[in-house]
Formats: structure tokens, C-alpha cells, sequence
């Protein structure tokens, strides 16, 4: 089996070329799951969420229909918005307050997204497999995710 880090790695080199500001930051966007998606067959669902007036809202993603709003606090994604921290879930049917938006779902990743120093949103990644994600997935993700907001302005990015 390939490991997970050689496939990141590619990934940073991959999406490094693929972000761009010269194209819409909703391709920007797109494109980055797309890519993380493709890599890893362990993945059932990736998208964001973004925050705003203290409410996550969905954008893009690939996988099945998904919850439109969660509140902060709220399932894992709330969670990991009101700690400030990466969230991995191995096992979801045990974590208190998950929400199902696919009851398939068996473990979760979700990492906050910074941009100013803020929380703007999260990715959230799941799996149909138990103990899909580990240390590697956090700290590759957070990676991607600070190329990705280095690389795109967000400054007149508005999710509403
Ligand atoms: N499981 C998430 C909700 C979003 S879906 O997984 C797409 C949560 O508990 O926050």
C-alpha cells in the first residue's frame, strides 16, 4: 500500500499548481477537494463549511446531499469551530452530538479553516471505513489548508 504521506506530498506539489488567483475562487475551491478526493478511496464525503453570524454553512462538495447549516458547537464541525482545533472521529457512531447527514458514515476528519488568524470555516472529510484518519491526515490537511488560503484572496470571498 502506497503510504498516505508520499500521496500528500504529491498533493501539496499537485495543488500548489492547480490554485490559482487568476480563476474563481469557487473553481479554487472545487478543485482543491477534487484533488484530495481522487487520492485517497477511504474518503465517502468532502466539503466545507463556512462561518457565518456563529452558524457554518455548506459549500462546495463532492459526495452525497449534506446538512446546510450546523451551529458552532454543534456535531463535529461546530466542535472543531468553537475549540479552534483539528477534530478526528474514528469511530462516529460514538462521538456525542455527531450529526448523520449519510448514515453510512463510520469516522471523520474535520480541520478549522484560518485566514487572518480567524476561523472561516472547516473542512470536513468522512469515511465509511472506522479509524480513516490519523496524525498524518492532520497534519497534511492543515498543510493544504494553509496553501490553499496563502494562494487565494479571500478577501472579497462571501459565502451568502
Ligand atoms: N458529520 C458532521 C456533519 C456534516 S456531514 O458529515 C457532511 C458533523 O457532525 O458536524
Amino acid at each position: 500500500m502506497i503510504d498516505d504521506k508520499i500521496i500528500y506530498e504529491d498533493l501539496l506539489k499537485k495543488i500548489d499548481s492547480l490554485i490559482s488567483r487568476d480563476i474563481l475562487t469557487v473553481s479554487n475551491l472545487c478543485n482543491f477537494i477534487a484533488a484530495i478526493n481522487e487520492s485517497f478511496s477511504k474518503i465517502s464525503w468532502i466539503g466545507y463549511y463556512f462561518l457565518k453570524d456563529e452558524k457554518l454553512y455548506l459549500g462546495p462538495f463532492q459526495g452525497k446531499v449534506a446538512c446546510n447549516i450546523i451551529k458552532i458547537g454543534k456535531g463535529v464541525c461546530g466542535k472543531s469551530v468553537e475549540k479552534g482545533v483539528t477534530l478526528i472521529v474514528p469511530n462516529t457512531h460514538e462521538y456525542p452530538g455527531h450529526i448523520a447527514c449519510d448514515a453510512g458514515s463510520k469516522s471523520e476528519i474535520v480541520c478549522p479553516i484560518f485566514y487572518k488568524g480567524k476561523i472561516m470555516g472547516v473542512l470536513d472529510i468522512d469515511s465509511y471505513e472506522f479509524d480513516a484518519f490519523n496524525e498524518t491526515d492532520k497534519i497534511y490537511l492543515e498543510k493544504l489548508l494553509s496553501l490553499l488560503v496563502e494562494k487565494i484572496d479571500f478577501s472579497n470571498f462571501n459565502i451568502l
